[in-house]
């Protein structure tokens, strides 16, 4: 059985040389992206100087614990480069995100950022996106009716509750449905599809967004790109 743990800190730690000091950096969520920023604020501690914007609040915890100074989009508007973990990389670099529910803000930075990096362990490659269920971010008023138009589009639909069967509540005080397609053959389509519905504040889908994928696997890691390798 491969260490999973193992295989995030290697992707973690391989992606660490794609940034530069001065830069300002995207930090995302999740267990995967935590690793990076440990590692990252080993650095700073050693006087590297780069400035954080961090994809949620746990997150931002984290970057403050390890000495990462932080910035927001109200003293910058672009993000040098970004990175964060994913459910799911296809063969195309596109991404379900969000299993951990910070879906919108994670999107936000990566639709402001330069170089999109993703670090993920040997279980998230993928030929197609969907066998994870989608995480699609909704308004509490009328969720209801947004799941049905979801089904109409061929998943199964489930409201997110928490550990205390209650609904699960994003920063932004939103619903998740997480939708199982099983296979989403046109990210683009469907991203589109879900777009349109009103209720909808933001889904899982990222496209056409990641310029790099770190993957650990065993002792080591792989980098994918869309000229696939580097
Ligand atoms: C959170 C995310 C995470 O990046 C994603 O769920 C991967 O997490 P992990 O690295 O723990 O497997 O999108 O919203």
């Amino acid at each position: 059985m491969p260490d999973y743990e193992k295989e995030k800190e290697l992707a973690a730690r391989g992606s660490l040389r794609y940034i530069q000091q001065g830069m300002t950096v995207g930090l995302g969520s999740g267990s995967t992206a935590a690793h990076f920023v440990r590692l990252l604020g080993e650095k700073v501690r050693n006087g590297f100087k780069i400035e954080g914007i961090p994809t949620s609040i746990r997150t931002s915890v984290l970057a403050r614990e390890h000495g990462i100074p932080l910035t927001d989009f109200s003293q910058k508007n672009r993000v040098d480069v970004t990175v964060d973990g994913a459910d799911e990389v296809d063969t195309a670099l596109n991404l379900i995100k969000g299993g951990g529910g910070a879906l919108l803000r994670e999107k936000i930075v990566a639709t402001a950022t330069d170089f999109l990096i993703i670090v993920a362990d040997s279980r998230k490659p993928v030929d197609t996106l969907g066998a994870f269920p989608l995480p699609v971010e909704v308004i509490p008023f009328g969720w209801e009716l947004v799941a049905e138009q979801i089904k109409g589009l061929g998943a199964a639909v489930k409201l997110r509750m928490t550990a205390t069967s209650h609904p699960f509540l994003t920063t932004h005080t939103n619903h998740i449905l997480d939708c199982r397609f099983e296979e989403i053959p046109d990210p683009e389509r469907l991203s589109e599809s879900l777009r349109r519905i009103t209720g909808v504040v933001e889904h899982g889908l990222f496209v056409g967004l990641t310029k790099l994928v770190v993957i650990g696997r065993g002792d080591g890691t792989e980098i994918l790109t869309l000229e696939g390798g580097s």
